[in-house]
C-alpha cells in the first residue's frame, strides 16, 4: 500500500466509498447482501488503513465514520422547520370513520363524493430523527426533542447501517438539499442481546426497546451508538429541492427508496377508508410477527395538493392519524388452578394455561386475584377463558366459554394448607385473601426479600428472583439484613456470577445503605403501608427509632394514614422478629434516620462545602443548568474527579469519570439518589 502514489490512493479511496457503501446498502437497506461479512471487513480495512496514511483524502461521507467517532461535548440545539408534530389518534374503526368523515369535508369542493385514497403504515415504536442532506451528503441528523427544537446526533446516526452518507442519484440527480424524518428503532433480538449484556455487566436495563433506542442515539459517545445495533425507516418526505416534485406520498415513499433509503414495506395504498379498515384487521394478527416494536398503524392521505387544504392543527396534522390496536384476547383452556404465597402470607390463586400467544409473547398463566373472583366468573380446572393482558403487561382471565364446558366440572376450592410450608390457611373476617399464617414461610421470606431489594424500596440492582433464590438455597442469606453481610468469594461460587457482577452487587447493596428514610420503611413490606405512606411517615418521624415509638393515636392523627395503616405499624414493631431484622439492619450500617432539614434562610444549602463532579446526561437538568443548581446550593461543580470530590452525580451514558470515581472510592450517586438525598424531587 504504502508503494501506491497519492493520486492511485486518492482513487482507489473513491472506488472503497462507493463499493463499501454499495455492499452496506444491500446489507441494511435490501437485506440481501452479495458478499460475506469477512469480505466486507476487508475492504473496510483497506480503506482504513489509505485513510490513516492520508488523512486529508478523507471524504465526508466515508463510511470509516460509521463505526463512531471521538465522543461529543454536548449536542448543538437544532430548530425543525417544519416541526416536527405528532399525530391524532384514532381507537377502533369507529374512529376511522369519523376521521375519514373528517377529512373529506374539509376537502369536500374537490372531491364530492368520491373516496380518497390513503396510504397506510406502520406505526415503528422508536425514536423519531430529521435527516438533512446537502448535494446528497449527509450533513445533518437531528431528536425530535420538544417538536420544535432538537438535538444534532448527526455523529452517531452516521453509525447506523441503514441510513445513507450519500445519497444515490435518481435520474442521474441527487437534491442539492434534501429533508427526511423517520424512526431509528431497535429490533427485537437486539433490544433482547442489548439487555442481556448489561445484566451481565451489572448495568442498567432498558424498558423496552423504544427506550433502548432512545438512549443509544443521545449518547455522547458515537461508539456507542455504534454498538447498538440500530435500524431505521424513512416515512416522511419534507423537501427535494432540485428533483422533480412529486404528486403523492406513495411517490415520496418510492422517491425515497429510490434515494437509498430504508422504507418500510409493509405499506398499502387504499381506496378509501373500508379499504383501510381491512388492512387494520389483517395487522391486528401480523403484528406480532414482525421484528421489531410497532404502537399501532398511520393512514395518511395520499394526494399532496389535498393534504395543504386540510392543514394542521397545532398538535397534529389533519391528514393523518395514528391508529391505535384494540387489546388482544384469546381463547385458552386452563390446566391447572395453583396458588401462590406472596410477601405479606397472602394467597393468590393464578390460572395455568395452556400455552398461548397474545400480545406478542406466550402467556402460561393468568391471575385469578382470590376465591371470590374464581367463583363469580365460575372458573373450572379444564374450562375453556378468555384472557387479555390488562395494560399489556399482567394476563387475567376476561370470561368463561361456557358453551366449550365439556361435561361436569368440578368447582374448585381453596386448598385448606399453604402449598409452601403446609401451615393451615386463614381467611381473616371481612377480607376476600387467605393467608399463610406462619411469619416463617419460606415464600414469605423469598417475596420479602425480593421487596426490599426492589427499585421503588431499597433499590438493589441486579437482585432478582433466581439470584434471591440461590442465595437462600445455598443458605447466605435468611432475611434481608443478610444480604449486608455477603461476601464476594461467596458470591462468586453462585452459578452465572461473575466477579465483575458480584462487585457490582455488593456496590448497589452497599449503595443502598445510604438510601433516604422513606424507602427503608417501605422496603419492611408493612402491610398496607405503600411508597406514598412510607413517604408521609418518613417526613412525620425522621426516623425508624421514632416511628417505633408512635402509638396508633400518633399515627391515625396524621393525614393520609388511616387505623389500617397505623395498626399494622404498631403490629410491626411489636414483633420480636422484625426488632431482630431492624437491629440487625442498624448493625449492618443502614441508614435509619434522614438528616435533619436544613434551615431555609435565603434558600437552603445542602451542599455547603461540597464538591460535586458530574458525568452523563441527566434527564432533569442541561449540564448548565445542573452546575448552576449546585452553586445555588452551596456546592462547588468540577470538572474532574480527585479525593476531594464529595460524591459524582451519575446520568445515562456516563464517561471515564464514573470509572475514577469508582477507584478512588469517591461516592456514587444517580440522578433519583440526588434528588432525593437533597430533597429536590
Ligand atoms: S408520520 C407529519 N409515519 O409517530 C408526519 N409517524 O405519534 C407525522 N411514527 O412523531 C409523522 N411511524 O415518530 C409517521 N409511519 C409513520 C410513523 C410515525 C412512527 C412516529 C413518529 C411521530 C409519532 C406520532
Amino acid at each position: 500500500m504504502t508503494t501506491m502514489s497519492r493520486e492511485e490512493a486518492a482513487r482507489r479511496i473513491d472506488e472503497l466509498v462507493q463499493l463499501i457503501e454499495y455492499h452496506n446498502y444491500r446489507y441494511h437497506v435490501l437485506d440481501d447482501p452479495e458478499i460475506s461479512d469477512a469480505e466486507f471487513d476487508q475492504l473496510m480495512r483497506e480503506l482504513q488503513a489509505l485513510e490513516a496514511a492520508y488523512p486529508d483524502l478523507r471524504r465526508p461521507d466515508s463510511p470509516t465514520q460509521r463505526v463512531g467517532g471521538p465522543p461529543l461535548p454536548d449536542f448543538p440545539k437544532v430548530r425543525h422547520d417544519p416541526p416536527m408534530l405528532s399525530l391524532d389518534n384514532a381507537f377502533g374503526t369507529d374512529e376511522l370513520r369519523d376521521f375519514d368523515r373528517r377529512v373529506r369535508s374539509l376537502v369536500a369542493d374537490r372531491i364530492g363524493d368520491a373516496p380518497l385514497e390513503y396510504v397506510c403504515e406502520l406505526k415503528i415504536d422508536g425514536f423519531s430523527i430529521s435527516l438533512r442532506y446537502e448535494n446528497g451528503i449527509f450533513v445533518q441528523g437531528a431528536t425530535r426533542g420538544d417538536g420544535y427544537e432538537g438535538e444534532d446526533v448527526t455523529e452517531n446516526l452516521k453509525t447506523v447501517g441503514s441510513i445513507p452518507l450519500r445519497l444515490r442519484p435518481v435520474d442521474g440527480r441527487v437534491p442539492s438539499v434534501l429533508e427526511v424524518r423517520g424512526e431509528v428503532y431497535m429490533p427485537i433480538k437486539a433490544f433482547e442481546a442489548l439487555n442481556e449484556r448489561q445484566q451481565l455487566e451489572g448495568k442498567k436495563l432498558f424498558a423496552n426497546p423504544r427506550n433502548a433506542a432512545a438512549g443509544s442515539v443521545r449518547v455522547k459517545d458515537p461508539k456507542v451508538t455504534a454498538s447498538r445495533k440500530l435500524d431505521s425507516f424513512i416515512y416522511h418526505l419534507v423537501r427535494a429541492d432540485g428533483l422533480p416534485p412529486v404528486r403523492t406520498h406513495w411517490e415520496s415513499l418510492e422517491l425515497l427508496a429510490a434515494l437509498g433509503f430504508k422504507v418500510n414495506p409493509h405499506r398499502r395504498l387504499c381506496r378509501g377508508i373500508e379499504e383501510v379498515i381491512a388492512w387494520t384487521a389483517e395487522w391486528q394478527e401480523k403484528r406480532w410477527e414482525l421484528p421489531y416494536e410497532i404502537d399501532g398503524l398511520v393512514v395518511k392521505v395520499n394526494d399532496l395538493a389535498l393534504r395543504e387544504v386540510m392543514g394542521f392543527t397545532s398538535r397534529a396534522p389533519r391528514w393523518a392519524v395514528a391508529y391505535k390496536f384494540p387489546p388482544e384476547e384469546r381463547e385458552t383452556r386452563v390446566v391447572a388452578i395453583t396458588v401462590e404465597v406472596g410477601r405479606t402470607g397472602k394467597v393468590t390463586p393464578t390460572a395455568e394455561l395452556e400455552p398461548v400467544r397474545l400480545a406478542g409473547t406466550v402467556v402460561r398463566r393468568a391471575t385469578l386475584h382470590n376465591e371470590d373472583y374464581i367463583r363469580a366468573k365460575d372458573v373450572r380446572i379444564g374450562d375453556v377463558v378468555v384472557v387479555r393482558k390488562a395494560g399489556e403487561i399482567i394476563p387475567e382471565v376476561v370470561r368463561v366459554v361456557k358453551e366449550k364446558r365439556q361435561g361436569d366440572l368440578p368447582v374448585w376450592t381453596m386448598p385448606e394448607t399453604c402449598p409452601v410450608c403446609g401451615t393451615p390457611l386463614v381467611r381473616p373476617e371481612g377480607e376476600a385473601d387467605y393467608r399463610c399464617p406462619n411469619i416463617a414461610c419460606p415464600a414469605q421470606t423469598f417475596r420479602q426479600i425480593l421487596h426490599f431489594a426492589s427499585r421503588d424500596a431499597m433499590n438493589i440492582e441486579g437482585l432478582g428472583e433466581a439470584l434471591v433464590q440461590a442465595l437462600l438455597d445455598e443458605g447466605l442469606i435468611r432475611d434481608a439484613a443478610d444480604l449486608y453481610t455477603l461476601r464476594k468469594e461467596q458470591l462468586v461460587q453462585l452459578e452465572r456470577m461473575g466477579p465483575k457482577s458480584a462487585e457490582n452487587l455488593l456496590n448497589a447493596i452497599e449503595r443502598s445503605k445510604q438510601n433516604p428514610l422513606h424507602r427503608l420503611i417501605f422496603a419492611l413490606g408493612i402491610r398496607n403501608v405503600g411508597e406514598r405512606a412510607a413517604r408521609v411517615l418518613a417526613e412525620r418521624f425522621g426516623s425508624i427509632d421514632a416511628l417505633a415509638r408512635a402509638t396508633e393515636e400518633e399515627l391515625t392523627a396524621i393525614e393520609g394514614i388511616g387505623p389500617t395503616i397505623a395498626q399494622n405499624v404498631v403490629a410491626y414493631f411489636q414483633s420480636p422478629r422484625n426488632q431482630e431484622l431492624l437491629a440487625k439492619l442498624r448493625a449492618a450500617g443502614v441508614r435509619m434516620a434522614d438528616e435533619p432539614k436544613p434551615q431555609e434562610a435565603e434558600g437552603p444549602k445542602p451542599l455547603a462545602g461540597m464538591t460535586v463532579v458530574v458525568t452523563g446526561t441527566l434527564q432533569s437538568w442541561s449540564r448548565k443548568e445542573i452546575e448552576e443548581l449546585i452553586e445555588r446550593l452551596g456546592g462547588r461543580a468540577a470538572g474532574s474527579v480527585s479525593r476531594k470530590t464529595s460524591f459524582v452525580l451519575v446520568g445515562e451514558s456516563p464517561g471515564s469519570k464514573l470509572e475514577k470515581a469508582r477507584e478512588l472510592g469517591v461516592p456514587i450517586l444517580t440522578e433519583q439518589e440526588f434528588k432525593e438525598r437533597f430533597g429536590l424531587s
